[in-house]
């Protein structure tokens, strides 16, 4: 039998997981011994291993195979009972999430940098997931950092590779390694919630669909459940293999990086829906036929439609979506009278309220929507429902968002982003406007009035941890907002994001940029962006 053995190691700076787990370049990555270390950390962030249960799998981008080999032999060292693993070493984020439920497992790895650019010289990335299936909250991932700190050895076997292409048990050390189907469990899930006859009679009625796997994790899952359990034509399911590279694109569905998609619905012979998933699944991206849905719009039309829904049908709970997305649904909580919460940027502030019962749905504006039937978001899963929906109303996907904005009002809403900044002086710029803002309120800014402007910090309702610093908030007078704050998930420099809002109660249309504009002047006035930062326009809009 294989022992353990123990090897000399040594903390390494950079290993401090952000939002969605440790992001770096996958060269970083592959330097030995960055993953080991980090890996060694993540056990002790989960209290031991031994005799657990894990998950394991990941989006398929280059270094994941090699990755998988190492975690492997580095659980079975530390004395995992068992991980299950996806064939090939692939599961998409939402399909991981639900195989950690439905197999009681004590936690997981995803081999994951989400929608960032794969390959040798793009990005790597390692999320751990807790019991729940969702992220590790704040508490596990300070552990973890805390690990890193005080490393000098890690466990791990000398042993061959396993073959993950084989279905089935086999034994490394003491620890059962069990590749599983990637599909199949989260294929079942989807038809316990959706009316896959339904949404079967839509697609024989000749409803055309086009969905972009971006040549990431979600092409095997689409191809399934779309084409062959739901009878879209073949071919429906585009870039479905899912690549190392990603085909060299960015796997990130919004209409800047899944530009062919975006034209192909404003085109002649545009599909009656579309949609894109990002790198590991979690994230979509829907249009219709000479339509795009913003996020936070999807997020509202289905908290208005989801009893429509089979998995929905006796209503919400309750709702919740990241402070920066957009208002639009809180009109729809307001109006049916349910609990609507905005929690800080990230994934895992649902998880409490997702555990505890209050909310069902969720999501954010950067194109993650989901619900209590797992603890991730999940791209697929926002494709269905807005099917499901259509197949039940026989509405577009235009003629539901007319109708939506006709009852509830318009809510016209953007983010900018500007990319790659210098890190100082976008630093300085968030910090000079929370220094400014007290002094805020009752002055203009640009064009607008100032009414509120905070530095949003967040209580979880349910274990009371405070989240600080988490965007600064300004409203203006005339139901505007903006949001500014610097991502967490970059690995260039600094981002800033911009998230621009107006509400307009008659749902006239007119275009977005137009409606925001005085918004953006708002933004520009307070933060003098072009004078600073040298740009002019922002890298992203959305
Ligand atoms: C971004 C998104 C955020 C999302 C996260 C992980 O984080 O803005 O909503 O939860 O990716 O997918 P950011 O780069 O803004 O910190
Ligand atoms: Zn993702």
């Amino acid at each position: 039998m294989t022992a353990p053995i123990r090897v000399a190691s040594r903390p390494i700076a950079g290993q401090k997981p952000g939002t969605s787990g440790l992001r770096a370049k996958t060269r970083t990555f592959m330097e030995s011994p960055f993953l080991e270390n980090f890996v060694q950390a993540v056990w002790a962030g989960f209290g031991g291993i031994s005799g657990k249960v894990l998950v394991l799998g990941g989006d398929g981008r280059f270094f994941c195979d090699q990755a998988a080999q190492v975690i492997l032999r580095m659980a079975s060292a530390s004395g995992a009972a068992r991980v299950i693993v996806g064939q090939n070493g692939l599961l998409s984020t939402p399909a991981a999430s639900n195989l950690i439920r439905k197999r009681g497992a004590d936690g997981g790895i995803i081999l994951s940098a989400s929608h960032n650019p794969g390959g040798e010289d793009r990005d790597f990335g390692v999320k751990v997931n807790m019991a729940n299936g969702g992220p590790a909250p704040e508490g596990v991932t300070k552990k973890i950092f805390e690990a890193t700190h005080g490393i000098d050895y890690y466990l791990t076997l000398e042993t061959q590779d396993l073959d993950l292409a084989r279905n089935g048990k086999q034994t490394l050390g003491t620890t059962v390694i069990e590749v599983a189907d990637p599909v199949a469990d989260y294929a079942e899930l989807m038809n316990q919630l959706f009316d896959f006859n339904m949404i079967r009679n839509l697609f024989k009625s000749g409803f055309q669909i086009r969905f972009d796997a971006m040549n990431a994790v979600t092409g095997p899952y689409a191809v399934e459940i779309l084409e062959r359990q739901l009878g879209a034509a073949a071919g429906s399911v585009v870039n479905a293999t899912p690549l190392p590279d990603f085909g060299g694109g960015h796997p990130d569905p919004n209409p800047t990086w899944a530009r062919g998609l975006f034209d192909a619905v404003f085109g002649t012979g545009a599909p009656d829906f579309a949609a894109a998933s990002d790198g590991d699944g979690d994230r979509n991206m829907i249009l219709g036929r000479g339509i795009y849905v913003t996020p936070s719009d999807s997020l509202a039309v289905l908290a208005a439609n989801a009893h429509l829904v089979p998995g929905y049908r006796s209503g919400l709970k309750g709702i919740a979506r990241s402070m920066p997305t957009s208002t639009a649904v809180d009109r729809v909580a307001a109006a049916r009278n349910l609990p609507c919460y905005a929690t800080p940027t990230g994934w895992k502030y649902f998880g409490n309220l997702l555990d505890a019962g209050r909310i069902t749905l969720c999501g954010e504006e950067s194109f993650g929507t989901g619900s209590d039937h797992l603890r991730e978001k999940d791209g697929l899963w926002a494709v269905l429902m807005w099917l499901n929906i259509l197949a039940v109303t026989g509405k577009s996907v235009a003629q539901t968002l007319q109708d939506h904005w006709a009852e509830f009002g318009r809510t016209y809403y953007s983010r900018h982003d500007y990319e790659r900044l210098d890190t100082a002086t976008a630093q300085a710029l968030t910090h000079e406007l929370q220094a400014r803002l007290p002094d805020l309120p009752g002055t203009e800014a640009g064009p607008l009035r100032i009414d509120e402007a905070v530095d949003f910090s967040y209580t979880d309702p349910i274990d009371a941890s405070v989240a600080t610093h988490q965007g600064i908030e300004i409203k203006f007078a005339g139901d505007a907002r903006v949001v500014l704050r610097l991502s967490g998930t970059g690995t260039e420099g600094a981002t800033l994001r911009i998230y621009l809002e107006r509400y307009s109660e008659n749902s006239l249309s007119c275009d977005p940029q137009e409606a925001l504009a005085p918004v953006m002047a708002a933004a520009e006035s307070l933060t003098d962006l072009a004078v600073r930062t040298g740009r002019t326009a922002p890298d992203i809009i959305t």
